[in-house]
């Protein structure tokens, strides 16, 4: 994937949205590990990018989101999300580029398992700084190691729709001239980068 192509992502994805809970399984406790290390703050509102199905929903919640806002391209996998979550008032649902976000105001923008399919990540770190409140946070997170992702994401179709994560030392110059970055994981376990708005 070199650039921007919306179509491409959301087609590759509304064809997996079905099965994407099934296919893609996540470990809980790293989920749990994850949505701790968001440190969020009392009554946080948290923007959950590229949401998917909303496998981070419940473990955002568990550790004190007050509100969540998934936002994700393909409508196929915010259907599935909506098929589990529309009981829940904490819950809201977008269709749509999170690139083209214009809504201030949130505690965190979180990017689990999402980043590679962000080719421009300058443009990323652009619009979440754009979407947090004063002191708000964002945190890009995956709950396997680079070298399990980069080895997943090599075969021709999904190679279409994603990019190569770089080791996370490398990663961050994109967002520290909008965020003071603190929190740099990258194990045979989890990456992480982390940080607060400037
Ligand atoms: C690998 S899935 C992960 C979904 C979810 N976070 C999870 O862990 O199950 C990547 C998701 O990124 C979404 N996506 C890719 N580019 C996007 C963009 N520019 N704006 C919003 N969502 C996007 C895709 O539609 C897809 O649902």
């Amino acid at each position: 994937m070199n650039g921007r192509d919306n179509a491409a992502v959301r087609a590759f994805f509304d064809a997996r949205a079905a099965k994407w809970d099934e296919t893609c399984p996540h470990d809980p406790a790293k989920l749990q590990i994850i949505a701790r290390l968001c440190c969020l703050v009392p009554g946080a509102a948290v923007l959950d990018v590229a949401c998917g199905t909303g496998v981070m929903f419940g473990p955002l919640l568990a550790h004190g989101a007050e509100s969540i806002t998934g936002i994700d391209l393909s409508p196929n996998m915010v259907a599935e999300a909506r098929k589990k979550w529309s009981g829940e008032p904490r819950v809201r649902l977008l269709t749509g580029d999170a690139l083209d976000l214009g809504m201030p105001g949130f505690d965190l923008a979180v990017i689990y398992s999402a980043y590679p399919h962000f080719p421009d990540r300058e443009a990323l770190a652009r619009a979440m700084a754009r979407c947090l409140a004063p002191h708000g946070r964002f945190l890009v997170a995956h709950s396997e190691s680079r070298a399990a992702i980069n080895g997943r994401h090599h075969s021709p179709p999904v190679q279409a729709v994603s990019t190569t994560l770089r080791p996370a030392a490398q990663e961050a110059p994109v967002w520290e001239p909008f965020f003071a970055l603190d929190t740099l994981i990258d194990t045979p376990e989890l990456y992480v980068l982390s940080g607060t708005l400037r």
